[in-house]
């Protein structure tokens, strides 16, 4: 089951439950620091998946970042209990947070990760667009996902919030 980014009872209240429930505790500070940036956190866009049994087998948040000085959105982190892996959750995670994505403004998410994974959710390589990362990465992992195709696409360095410590 994923709970829908805009269920307010049922957003990522993970850390607020107790971290041992995350996927990945060492994620814990790492979202608190996010969830406490309002230049960061956006309400309703991040979300986590639930085994029937009360489980939360998978997270995905999306946060703002910057292209230079253009507001956009960045999917991070994702994770699913090892135990629970290829088994959907963490897809069934980030498809609900892009689905949320695509209501708001920014037009334009992008994802540090594996070049196998994410194209499945219609990732490109950001370099593409004009979208560089802040770091040295190979091409195939920086990627980016237009969520409003229409829109002008902001070119430039991607800004992470300051709870990734980049
Ligand atoms: C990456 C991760 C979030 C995927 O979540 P998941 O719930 O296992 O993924 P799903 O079950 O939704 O999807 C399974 C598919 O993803 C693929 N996949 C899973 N992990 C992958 C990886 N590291 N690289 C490439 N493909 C991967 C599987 O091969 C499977 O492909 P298939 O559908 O063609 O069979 C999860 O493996 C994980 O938590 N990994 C450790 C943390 C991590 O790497 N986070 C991402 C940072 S970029």
């Amino acid at each position: 089951m994923v709970h829908p980014p805009g269920n307010p009872g049922r957003r990522p209240r993970h850390p607020r439950t107790g971290h041992r429930r995350l996927p990945h505790p060492d994620e814990a500070a790492l979202v608190d620091a996010l969830r406490a940036d309002p230049r960061a956190w956006i309400d309703g866009l991040s979300t986590v998946a639930e085994s029937p049994d009360g489980v939360i087998t998978a997270h995905a948040l999306i946060t703002r970042c910057h292209i230079d000085d253009t507001p956009a959105l960045a999917l991070a982190p994702c994770a699913t209990l090892p135990a629970h892996q290829r088994a959907g959750a963490g897809s069934a995670a980030i498809r609900a947070c892009l689905a949320a994505a695509r209501t708001h403004p920014e037009p334009v998410v992008i994802v540090l990760g594996h070049p196998d994974y994410y194209p499945r959710f219609g990732f490109t390589p950001a370099s593409t667009f004009g979208i560089h990362a802040p770091f040295d990465v190979p091409d195939a992992a920086f990627l980016a996902l237009l969520t409003h195709p229409d829109h002008p696409i902001p070119t430039g360095t991607v800004r992470y919030p300051s709870a990734f410590g980049i």
